[in-house]
């Protein structure tokens, strides 16, 4: 099989992407398929084209707007070239944060209370009076952050009215919208959600425990900053719940192949829906590879079958 890896991008998660393109390709090569490694440039649909015949699948591991906002997935369907991926309207949908939390809380799924803020809005009614109407609806502490992104970049927690400005900038810097959200604190567990054409199915929940006591950039890429469990440590009860509303969450998105739900579990054993992402981490510090092997599975085994799957 030849399996085209899109990688990089110009997303804030370029970075990220490259290095989650590295290691797929490292265990495609290591289940025995050919790759080849690509930008999503310009030249990326007149190549596909001239090399039709010869490319079986595509898999696009662009995080952020290069690939999570379902773009790239039309060209490629338009293309008829098959790929590694959801939907593109699926993963359109996963990538903006508020569309994906009111999808899972229809189907009765818990998720944080929150508000989303467009920037025109900011701009037009100017910040000190939005900031002063929302804080009266927002229960503190809360987060802040962009209504699209990832990695947790442009994530800021607000313990009061006065730090809302700086934190909003921050988020807006990001994305056109800003997602307001009432903190939940317990323990994160993210779950990874495969599916090889049988129907979806979580591998084990991973539990992070940050360092610093915040899961950010640097404690998702920096080794040794976080300490991860897999499985989580919490009750069977607790890891089956989640792993079932993971699955659930990925139908009701449309999310396929492969995607991440992530949860925070509060004190009383109750998970809440934080997002779901169409395009999850693959780096040596992420979470679907830990889950996958935490399920007693080969990585090179499980991307081959992802990609055999996409490919037939
Ligand atoms: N958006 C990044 C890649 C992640 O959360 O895994």
């Amino acid at each position: 099989r030849h399996v085209v890896i899109l990688s990089g991008g110009i997303s804030h998660e370029r970075d990220v992407s490259l290095r989650s393109g590295r290691r797929v390709s490292d265990a495609l090569i290591k289940a025995g398929a050919r790759v080849t490694v690509r930008e999503p440039d310009e030249k990326l649909l007149p190549w596909l084209e001239q090399h039709f015949e010869d490319v079986d699948v595509v898999w696009p591991v662009l995080h952020g707007v290069s690939g999570e906002n379902g773009a790239l997935y039309s060209l490629l369907r338009a293309l008829e070239v098959p790929y590694v991926g959801s939907r593109p309207t699926a993963a359109m949908l996963a990538w903006n944060k508020a569309t994906s939390k009111a999808l899972v809380k229809r189907a009765g799924i818990a998720t944080p209370q929150s508000i989303v803020l467009p920037n025109d809005t900011f701009r037009e009614l100017g910040a000190a009076s939005v900031i002063d109407a929302i804080s009266k609806g927002v229960d503190f502490p809360a987060v802040v952050k962009p209504v699209e992104g990832g990695s947790s970049q442009g994530v800021s927690f607000v313990n009061e009215k006065a730090e809302f400005s700086r934190a909003m900038v921050t988020a807006f810097t990001y994305s056109d919208g800003v997602l307001i959200e009432k903190k939940v604190t317990g323990t994160e567990l993210m779950v990874g959600v495969l599916d090889f054409g049988e129907g979806p199915f979580a591998v084990p929940p991973v539990e992070v425990v940050p360092h610093s006591g915040v899961y950010d950039y640097a404690a998702r890429y920096n080794a040794g900053e976080t300490t991860f469990f897999a499985p989580a440590r919490v009750s069977e009860a607790v890891l089956a719940e989640v792993s079932e509303l993971a699955v659930k969450a990925c139908q009701v998105i449309g999310l396929a192949d492969v995607a991440r739900v992530d949860f925070i579990v509060d004190e009383s054993g109750k998970p809440w829906f934080i997002e779901a992402d169409p395009i999850p981490g693959m780096t040596e510090t992420s979470l679907v590879p830990l889950g996958i092997q935490a399920a007693g599975l080969e990585v090179s085994d499980v991307y081959a079958r992802l990609a055999e799957h996409a490919a037939a």
